[in-house]
């Protein structure tokens, strides 16, 4: 049965928020968020899955609800509660055990372990269950898009970042790049650091800019790994990226044609090097998101430059972009474009994103596009 009320809508979107507060803690788990109603309509419990490791969001909220009689009462979630023994026990005997009739679910989990089999166990023990339909589901999905694309796919999600002049340039001919956006798009970028379990550059960038790559904000609740796209491992051992690897985890992503005595010496100095392979640069992208799937990241931050873009952007592995625009023109011929790579030989070729935001940041205009959807 589909979610009917209005009642169900305001309870189900406020899952859904709740869900948010465990942003950028409890990867490589999904975000969720959970809403207990006893059977008189009055709100008795709320909860998130705040960590990972920490109890779902059902636990959370059943735990908030205390000594309320939860019989006949019903559960709003907003991803379709576990039936499995993780790091904590299934879900869907905590609801049972607490006497809650009906559960209404945001979104499914497309997990191999999950897929519908909660909701099954569900309704086997009695329990009405019901989904949620058209922007509930939408909204529920779009919470948990690294998760979902790292199931359906094995691969993290990428999110990709640049900063750029009106004139649609992110260096000048040089390579100069220092400040294109303001203060305050740096902080959000900062706070996406903080949200993902990765960042990644290529060396071009790592060589000309050394950034740090961390997230350099309050309340930070784990750093994100560093990745380097470098297929000769010329990373310098004296960068702030591999001087930082033992604190900060650095991944060092090169090719088959790397000389040893480079990578083993990136290796003591702390990093990881996993070798991508494949015929070409975008193949190669999709072998080291294979590789770090694998290693349980479900999300990048990819921060350019224009060439590793470009592979991504021909993989097809950019999922949702974020560009500063800021209110700055460059022009030059030799000023670098944002997204380099083949391209599309015609507009019809183009990849037309799905949505289309706009914000204002400081002085700079935000422009996030989503180009897939999982
Ligand atoms: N405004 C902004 O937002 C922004 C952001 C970032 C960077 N930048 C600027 O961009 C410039 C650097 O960009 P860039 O385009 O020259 O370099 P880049 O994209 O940072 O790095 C490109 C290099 O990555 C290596 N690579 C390794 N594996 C790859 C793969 N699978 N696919 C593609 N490349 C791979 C290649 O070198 P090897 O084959 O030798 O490994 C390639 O030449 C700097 O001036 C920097 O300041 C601006």
């Amino acid at each position: 049965m589909a979610v009917q009320t209005e009642v169900d809508h305001q309870h189900l979107a406020r899952a859904i928020e709740l869900a948010e507060q465990g942003r950028g803690r409890v990867s490589p788990n999904p975000l969720v968020g959970a809403v207990v109603v006893a059977a008189d309509g009055t709100i008795v419990g709320e909860g998130w899955h705040d960590a990972f490791g920490a109890p779902h969001a059902e636990r959370e909220a059943i735990a908030a609800a205390g000594d309320h009689d939860l019989h006949g009462g019903t559960l709003y979630v907003s991803l379709e509660p576990c039936c499995h023994h993780g790091k904590t026990p299934p879900c869907t005997e905590a609801i049972v055990a607490a006497g809650i009739s009906r559960v209404v679910v945001g979104s499914d989990d497309p997990t191999e372990k999950a897929s519908g089999r909660g909701l099954g166990i569900l309704r086997d023990e009695g329990v009405q269950v019901d989904l949620a339909e058209g922007e509930l589901v939408a909204r529920a999905r779009l919470l948990n898009q690294p998760f979902r694309k790292h199931a359906r796919t094995g691969r993290p999600w990428v999110l990709f970042k640049s900063a750029m002049t009106l004139d649609g340039k992110v260096a000048t001919e040089t390579g100069d790049s220092k400040w294109i956006s303001g203060e305050d798009s740096r902080a959000r970028a900062h706070e996406w650091r903080a949200q993902c379990d990765a960042v990644a550059v290529g060396i071009g960038t790592a060589l000309h800019d050394d950034p740090q790559l961390t997230a350099r904000i309050e309340g930070v609740h784990r750093q994100p790994r560093r990745i380097v796209f470098d297929s000769d491992a010329r990373l310098r051992l004296d960068s702030q990226l591999v001087r930082a690897a033992p604190q900060v985890a650095l991944t060092v992503v090169v090719s088959r044609a790397a000389r040893r005595t480079a990578t083993e010496a990136l290796e003591t100095a702390g990093a990881e090097v996993i070798v991508a392979t494949g015929e070409n640069e975008p193949a190669r992208v999709g072998s080291a998101l294979d590789q770090l799937g694998a290693r349980d990241v479900t999300s990048i931050l990819l921060e350019g430059g224009p060439h590793l873009a470009g592979a991504f952007l021909d993989a097809g592995e950019i999922d949702e972009i974020r560009l500063f625009l800021a209110p700055l023109v460059l022009g030059g011929r030799s000023a670098r474009a944002t997204l380099e790579g083949e391209g599309a030989e015609a507009i019809a070729g183009a990849m037309r994103a799905l949505t289309l935001d706009c914000e204002q940041v400081g002085e700079d205009l935000l422009v996030s596009a989503r180009l897939r959807e999982w």
